[in-house]
């Protein structure tokens, strides 16, 4: 959702902000600007729609760029003002001599905005953006010096930003501000850049200074100053990212979302790597806080997230109750943050995040601070804005996701709450050692089970085939595969657009039943040994019986199966309690292949973005 990056150096300015910007692409967007210096002056070029197009707009152009010396660039998702190129960023002031770039939202920009038309500023865009442009023009005017100008400016806003901005009259620097959206410095030889995340630097440079809330930050090619809301300058750490470039890559694949699916064997063997290396001795959480004492004293467990990350908390409930006890409540983030809570200081709230920068979740996690719980996130981004409010933290190591619909991060999230749930067991001596010893056992055996999968995708892409021209779809299942019923039916809508919806199977019968028919597949995820499958099954047959499509999704080798289901994904042997990190893989399969199938935009979604920093 929206993305930064400037730049200041002796390379070509443009091919740095362009490429910056296509490693933001992943996170969603409508729209994309650029704002160069050259010949001394302010060269702004905007399009609708995909970034191929400012690359075409910047060739069309070439013979007016000569040697741009800085520059900002954004990408645009439309919160306040439809896409359009009036709206999409730099923003400029009435003379255009200040452009602006800004990711998040200005919850005050009416107000600013009447203000400054009283001044005699003039509008073009319906964003909120814009006020920044004229409020730092004004202050400009009176100081003559653009970093007083942003820091008086700043201190006038409400909401979050992220902002870029650039003068005419101060060449080749840029001034950079955040407050509750994510912004750091990429530091060079001779160059520096400013960016609203790291992939847009890791081309370029993996030092990085990250900026904290009402924090500025003045970039030119020699220097890069930070310094506080009040003027002083504060001494940053230099970090250095664990990124190669090569993460960025679809390395072969069509999509960078097959790649993802296509890794996440690995990916649990990082996650495992460190944590759980012998069935015999306990998980090692080397970053969760969470001691005798604390879990004595400790009531229930809130478990807060959205999209993927919310599913993923749904099995970790389930996990987490049936090792250790302990009662757990989960809960969107954005509905959190809007009821009366029942945190408080003996509540361990678990936060869960891709990302790590998302609007609700952060929100949400700070409400939970100020009741005094212990916070432990569960992230892919130990870099982020949430993993800096931790109390205790469960990093993901899943590498960095491309792919909008997540993949592998959800994986690694499964993996994580299976590491949390045994080690609570293990304090809390919960669960009998041998079957602690097993499932610990069944969890290396993961990555080798579903490299199964991936070898052969055969039946599943003939199953896409063969149901893409279906409308609307139901997933459905019990206990433990609930949250995967939920998660599969989320990425085909997510990627194909086709109306999917995961219901507990025993819910079948008490409505959805009334819309079943020969157009509505229902897709059914049945593991036998378990305390469910008896049960899906007669489901499956009250479904059968109203001429709906059945495909299964099992780990059973009866042969009886291929006699009621239209298709049968067939997965390795795994116990019920496991089978989420399997069965999740199929079902990511199943929606990329139909959404390839229907030609799609399979990594980057209409309307979705990969991290949504506005609530
Ligand atoms: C967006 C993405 C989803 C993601 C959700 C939560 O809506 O499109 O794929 O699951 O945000 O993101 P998070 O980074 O908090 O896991």
């Amino acid at each position: 959702m929206c993305g930064i990056i400037g730049y200041v150096g002796y390379r070509d300015v443009v091919s740095v902000i362009l490429s910056g910007l296509t490693n933001l692409e992943y996170r969603g967007y409508d729209s994309a600007g650029i704002a160069i210096r050259d010949d001394g002056e302010i060269k702004i070029y905007k399009t609708l729609g995909k970034l191929i197009n400012l690359k075409n707009e910047l060739e069309a152009n070439r013979a007016q760029i000569h040697n741009p010396t800085s520059g900002i660039g954004h990408i645009r998702w439309a919160t306040h003002g439809s896409p359009s190129i009036i709206n999409a960023h730099p923003h400029t002031c009435t003379c255009g001599r200040l452009v602006v770039v800004h990711n998040g939202i200005i919850e005050n920009y009416k107000e600013l905005r009447e203000k400054l038309v009283a001044k005699g500023c003039k509008f073009k865009s319906q964003t909120d953006t814009e006020v920044i442009a004229h409020l730092v023009a004004d202050e400009f005017g009176q100081t003559k010096d653009l970093e007083l100008a942003v820091r008086n400016s700043v201190k006038k806003l409400q909401g979050a930003y992220a902002v870029c901005v650039m003068h005419k009259d101060v060449p080749d620097l840029i001034v950079g501000a955040r407050k509750h959206a994510p912004m750091l410095v990429g530091v060079g030889n001779g160059e520096n850049f400013i960016a609203s995340d790291t992939p847009a630097l890791i081309e370029y440079t993996k030092r990085t200074i990250y900026l904290e809330d009402n924090e500025i930050a003045v970039v030119t090619k020699d220097k890069v100053k930070i310094t506080d809301i009040n003027g002083n300058e504060v001494a940053k750490r230099i970090e250095v990212l664990p990124w190669e470039p090569v993460a960025l890559s679809k390395l072969g694949y069509k999509h960078f979302m097959l790649k993802e699916i296509h890794e996440q064997p690995d990916v649990i063997r990082n996650v495992l790597n460190g944590k759980l290396y012998d069935i015999e001795q306990p998980i090692i959480l080397g970053e969760v806080k969470l001691n005798k004492e604390i879990l004595k004293s400790l009531n229930k467990i809130q478990i807060i997230a959205c999209g993927t990350s919310l599913h993923a908390a749904l099995a970790g409930k389930y996990l987490i109750e049936d090792f250790s006890g302990i009662s757990v409540e989960v809960e969107a983030s954005s509905e959190y943050i809007y009821r009366k809570s029942t945190t408080d200081s003996s509540t361990l709230v678990i936060g869960v995040s891709q990302s790590g920068e998302t609007a609700d979740t952060i929100t949400a996690i700070k409400q939970a601070k100020e009741k005094n719980a212990h916070v432990l996130i569960i992230t892919n981004r130990p870099d982020s804005n949430m993993a800096r409010l931790a109390d205790s933290l469960i990093p993901l190591n899943a590498g960095i996701e491309v792919s909008v619909a997540a993949t592998k991060s959800y994986i690694a999230q499964l993996i994580s709450f299976y590491l949390f749930a045994i080690h609570l067991a293990e304090i809390k001596g919960s669960l009998d050692k041998g079957y602690l010893k097993n499932i610990k056992h069944e969890l290396i055996q993961l990555p080798t089970k579903i490299e199964e999968v991936l070898s052969d995708t055969s039946v599943i892409q003939s199953c896409a085939r063969k149901f893409s021209s279906y409308k609307n779809f139901i997933y459905i299942a019990r206990g433990i595969n609930l949250s995967t019923a939920l998660e599969g039916a989320l990425k085909l809508k997510e990627i194909s657009y086709i109306n999917a919806t995961g219901y507990a199977a025993g819910e079948l019968k008490h409505g959805p039943i009334a819309m079943l028919d020969e157009t509505m597949p229902v897709l059914s995820i049945l593991i036998p040994g378990g305390i469910t499958y008896e049960k899906v099954l007669s489901n499956c047959e009250e479904a059968k019986a109203r001429n709906a499509k059945l495909i299964a999704l099992t780990s059973s080798t009866d042969k009886k199966l291929d006699n009621i289901f239209d298709v049968v994904i067939r997965i390795p042997q795994v116990t019920e309690i496991l089978s989420p990190a399997i069965t999740c893989v199929p079902l990511q399969l199943l929606a990329y292949y139909i959404a390839e199938f229907l030609g799609k935009d399979v990594d980057q979604p209409r309307n979705l973005a990969k991290s949504v920093t506005v609530e």
